[in-house]
């Protein structure tokens, strides 16, 4: 005979308690993606124009080498977490883009703006994440665009692994993101980072992106530090720059 300790009655509710409560964590992720995507994929429309308004001059910046780039090494710009197409206004003459995010809600938007860039072929869009490129072959992309996304992958070192794979000989990895602050900036990130994880698609706002790109293997990295104006105050530190293979 069994101990009463261990009478079904005693185990049978936790068990069952348990079991529920993965079971709707499980089914509840899929159910809140259905329901949030489409709104992310919306709002990051107005966001990116904003974005653009404000660090218009910076992305000429960063962008200003890769028709260079693009002759060196001939072949597609894979933009990473491409959005609604914001980078589209900056990409050179004659650029061939494959646009992969994991929100397919975003192909939407990103067609719309694409309308206004006939300078730009969108080649395909993708439907996937950064850390798991399974549909892009081994040194197959000339460049790698990243803007304000390495905040929002689950891994960052396995995204830049990914990255560095399906880059191909001499090819470089452009981005641009927001990073962890200093000081009153980074209490302010530390405040404010559980309720903006959830309106901001999973941003985390205290990563130090730079420093993971410089452990990444790339063969050099040119990365410079600045102070975006007119963002929210815990978005302001960025940086911005490539990196090389
Ligand atoms: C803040 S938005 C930036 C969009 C665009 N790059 C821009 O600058 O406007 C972040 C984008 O990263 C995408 N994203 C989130 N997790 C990702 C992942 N693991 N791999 C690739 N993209 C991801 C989101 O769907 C979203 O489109």
């Amino acid at each position: 005979m069994m101990p009463a300790m261990w009478s079904s009655e005693t185990w049978f509710w936790p068990v069952i308690t348990v079991v529920v409560i993965f079971a709707a964590i499980k089914l509840a992720k899929p159910i809140v993606h259905t329901i949030t995507q489409p709104f992310f994929a919306f709002s990051m429309y107005f966001f990116a124009k904003l974005h653009n308004r404000m660090l218009g001059s910076k992305k000429t910046e960063l962008f200003e080498t890769m028709e260079k780039l693009l002759e060196k090494v001939e072949g597609d710009v894979l933009e990473i977490g491409a959005g609604t197409g914001a980078n589209f206004a900056f990409y050179p003459r004659d650029c061939s883009v494959l646009a992969l995010d994991p929100n397919r809600h975003m192909n939407y938007y990103l067609v719309h703006t694409k309308k206004y860039y006939p300078h730009v072929s969108l080649k395909e869009y993708i439907v996937g994440v950064a850390e798991d490129m399974k549909k892009i072959q081994d040194q197959s992309v000339s460049a790698v665009v990243s803007t304000l996304v390495l905040c929002s992958v689950e891994s960052v070192e396995q995204a830049l692994k990914e990255i560095i794979r399906v880059l191909k000989p001499g090819g470089r990895f452009y981005f641009m993101e927001h990073v962890k602050g200093k000081g009153f900036t980074l209490t302010l990130q530390k405040w404010n980072q559980p309720w903006w994880f959830y309106v901001a698609d999973g941003c985390r706002l205290m990563r130090d992106i730079e420093d993971s790109i410089r452990k990444a293997g790339f063969k050099s990295v040119k990365c410079q530090s600045f102070e975006a104006r007119n963002v929210g105050p815990f978005i302001k530190p960025h940086i911005m720059g490539y990196a090389e293979v």
